[in-house]
């Protein structure tokens, strides 16, 4: 059963710029962004998912992009401690949220950023995390001894792709679809020595966000304009799944990044 948690962008807007994607003077349709989400919403639904909302608060624009908020295993959380300002206040909101439903909240070292499933993305017995434009390597440490899992670190080169989540989604079976330009050396040995079935898409599809991926029993949901995964996930047993989130790219956000993990 897939978990996820969400929140409507009542409030969502194009309101600073923190990634080379973001421009203040290309704002977001918000009521647009909310039939979209509002779409997404209930594709995952009707896929299975069960669906628990955060409530959206005013002067946090970037509060619908859930999976940043932390990184959750049973009834645990690595809560997240976002690199920029402009983000840090949601902190305390999905704090709230995980404390008043009895999770055990953890933080990341002191002076260490960590930015949730944004960088932190499991595949069986491993956790895949990325660092350096925004999560902080030190935070893989406290990921590993949370989860018990073991944590694989992948440097993300590409300023463009500065969550793991933009270049990296794993897939059922220990497949995984990944943008290589994305990593350095280093990193793309380790994906292609410790993902089974490495899947790799073009510069065309990874700027179209197709590794932004959520997937709920034998579907892949991304973003519209990927229908080009759908020959690539289809020898995994998956099937594709699009909504139109283009509000949300404006912000530089897609299907993953609305929904954060609770399993
Ligand atoms: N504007 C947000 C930021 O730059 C978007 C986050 C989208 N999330 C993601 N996992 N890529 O932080």
């Amino acid at each position: 059963m897939t978990r996820l948690l969400m929140c409507a962008p009542e409030f969502y807007g194009v309101e600073y710029e923190i990634n080379p994607w973001m421009q203040v003077s290309v704002p977001a349709d918000r009521d647009l962004a909310l039939r979209q989400w509002d779409g997404l919403y209930r594709v995952l639904g009707e896929l299975g998912a069960a669906i628990e909302l955060l409530d959206p608060v005013p002067g946090l624009p970037d509060l619908s992009f859930t999976a940043n908020g932390g990184y959750v295993q049973g009834r645990q959380v690595l809560l997240s401690a976002f690199r920029y300002p402009q983000r840090q206040h949601e902190a305390a909101h999905f704090e709230r949220w995980f404390r008043g439903r009895g999770y055990q909240v953890l933080t990341p070292p002191a002076g260490c950023f960590f930015e949730g499933e944004g960088d932190a993305l499991p595949s069986g017995e491993t956790i895949f995390a990325g660092y350096r434009h925004r999560s902080d390597i030190g935070s893989h440490t406290e990921l590993g001894q949370m989860t018990g899992l073991r944590v694989l670190s992948l440097e993300l080169t590409d300023p463009r792709f500065y969550h793991l989540d933009t270049c990296f989604a794993p897939l059922p079976c220990g497949a995984a679809l990944y943008y290589p330009p994305a990593f350095d050396e280093y990193g793309f040995r380790v994906i292609r020595h410790h993902v089974a079935s490495p899947v790799a898409v073009d510069e065309a599809l990874a700027l179209r966000f197709a590794c932004n991926a959520v997937v709920v029993g034998d579907t892949l949901v991304v973003n519209a304009g990927c229908e080009e995964l759908a020959p690539l996930i289809e020898p995994f047993g998956l099937r594709l799944r699009t909504v139109d989130l283009s509000e949300f790219i404006k912000a530089v956000g897609s299907a993953k990044c609305l929904a954060l993990n609770l399993e």
